[in-house]
């Protein structure tokens, strides 16, 4: 049947543009198996403080699986007339199993079922998307260990600043999303709380036992406040908050990898699978994957504003402005999900070029910094070893060579402190070997580094 379960006090019909235009079961409907989940956790409660009988409970929870199971062939004929998930599987379910199909609802509001099935939903979600961003961790980790000892020229200002290996910069991306993950584990904390019991706003005149319902559904414990458990959607907005961050990483990550397989920097090749070619000239092999990363990231950021302003203002309690949060919501999920996918499908076939980062990390004078404490060390006080550097920096410009290719004569007319073991230290080599501390980049910490993190994904 498609009559309204409001209808009662009603003595028109909806308009028929109304009807559609109030409608969310064509997005919510992805909320399906949750709703279900949360019915038949709400059943057995009901059964438990005796409201349905055994035999009630049993012909819901049996009618729901087979609804489920319709959804899942997709077969349910959603309807538009029922206006969302949570209707049109109320009404399947009293045309299948009847009488007792009508006695679900009882202590229960839309309010706070909605409310409960997106924190269902999102939960499982935030457990898939950590699960991939535990799979890039994985092969960030990988990469960063077999390039532990490559070199690569650090920068600032995208200018060359001094060596740094490939493995630490690799790294760099695995705090950022280690702090990621971490942040998402802190939202799912407040995302797993459950509404239900709340009912409309006020709570019910039925002796629920929201304890054991939250047990059921592994919620943490029931909201504590039914005014704010079926109006508020801070939880929403804080998990696209992380997504945000998140994808905001992921945009810098992009902007490197494609600055890098430029023919300019020639640092990596990137998989043919993950790259499409142009349809008019040949030779080109474009990094369309982290493009599309660093351009997704916008609708994450637009989504998060679209919650903010959506919530902003609401009076208590529930306002129908709610129903908007689910395609932002549902969007930043798909959103975040498929680019760490593609970036952890992608990452282990990423193919460093060794020789064109170190053919790099020799131009631009990177080694100068260390001339600097290489002086400070023969007793120079440091700004006036940064001005004897500039001197060296100059004249290697003016005559086209590195600071290695500078004679020690050439070297010791600006600086009589400067011995034939000034090479060593010239040389990238030399140099990140010489910041050989927690955090630095010398290759024997990189590698200390890479088995702290794999420690601390095993902890996860
Ligand atoms: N489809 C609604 C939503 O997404 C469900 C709650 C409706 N409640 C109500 N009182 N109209 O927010």
């Amino acid at each position: 049947s498609e009559s309204k379960p409001w209808a009662g006090r009603f003595t028109e019909a909806t308009d028929a543009f109304v009807e559609a235009f109030t409608a969310s079961v064509d997005f919510d409907k992805r909320l399906a198996p949750h709703d279900i989940q949360g019915s038949i956790a709400h059943a057995a409660m009901l059964k438990r403080i005796g409201v349905l009988s055994e035999e009630e409970c049993e012909i819901i929870r049996h009618g729901l699986e087979q609804i489920r199971a319709e959804i899942e062939r997709g077969e349910f004929a959603w309807s538009i007339k029922l206006e969302d998930v949570h209707m049109n599987i109320e009404a399947r379910l009293t045309e299948r199993i009847g009488e007792a199909g009508k006695k679900l609802h009882t202590g229960r509001s839309r309010n706070d079922q909605v409310a409960t099935d997106v924190r269902l939903y999102l939960r499982h979600e935030i457990d898939r998307i950590g699960g991939e961003i535990l799979r890039l961790r994985q092969a960030l980790l990988d990469l960063a260990e077999r390039e532990a000892d490559t070199i690569m020229p650090g920068f600032t200002h995208l200018q060359v600043a001094q060596p740094v290996t490939f493995g630490h910069h690799l790294l760099a991306w695995n705090e950022m999303l280690a702090r990621d993950h971490e942040r998402l584990l802190d939202c799912r904390k407040r995302v797993n709380v459950m509404p239900l019991g709340a009912a409309a706003l006020a709570g019910t005149t039925f002796p629920l036992d929201r304890f054991y319902t939250a047990e059921l559904l592994g919620f943490d414990r029931p909201a504590p406040n039914s005014l704010d458990a079926v109006s508020d959607r801070d939880f929403a907005i804080e998990f696209t908050a992380c997504a945000g961050l998140m994808m905001m990483h992921l945009s810098r990550f992009s902007e490197e990898l494609i600055l890098w397989t430029s023919a300019q920097f020639g640092f990596i090749e990137l998989p043919d699978a993950f790259c499409t070619g142009s349809s008019i000239m040949p030779q080109k092999k474009n990094p369309d994957v982290p493009e599309l990363v660093r351009g997704k990231s916008g609708r994450v950021f637009g989504h998060l504003m679209s919650l903010l302003t959506l919530m902003k203002s609401q009076p208590l309690a529930y306002n129908k402005d709610n129903q908007e949060d689910k395609e932002p919501l549902f969007d930043t999920v798909d959103t975040v999900k498929n680019c760490l996918r593609a970036f952890a499908d992608m990452m282990p076939h990423v193919r460093p070029n060794r020789d064109g980062m170190y053919a790099s990390a020799s131009k631009g004078y990177a080694t100068a910094t260390d001339l600097a404490d290489y002086l400070v060390r023969k007793g120079v006080p440091f700004r006036d070893a940064h001005e004897i550097v500039g001197k060296a920096v100059r004249l290697g410009i003016e005559t086209g060579r590195d600071l290695s290719g500078l004679s020690l004569t050439e070297l010791q007319q600006l600086s009589a402190t400067i011995g034939p073991d000034v090479f060593d230290i010239l040389t990238l080599e030399g140099s990140v070997r010489a910041r050989n501390h927690f955090g630095g980049t010398a290759p024997e910490q990189v590698r200390a580094a890479v088995k702290q993190a794999r420690q601390g994904l095993e902890e996860m």
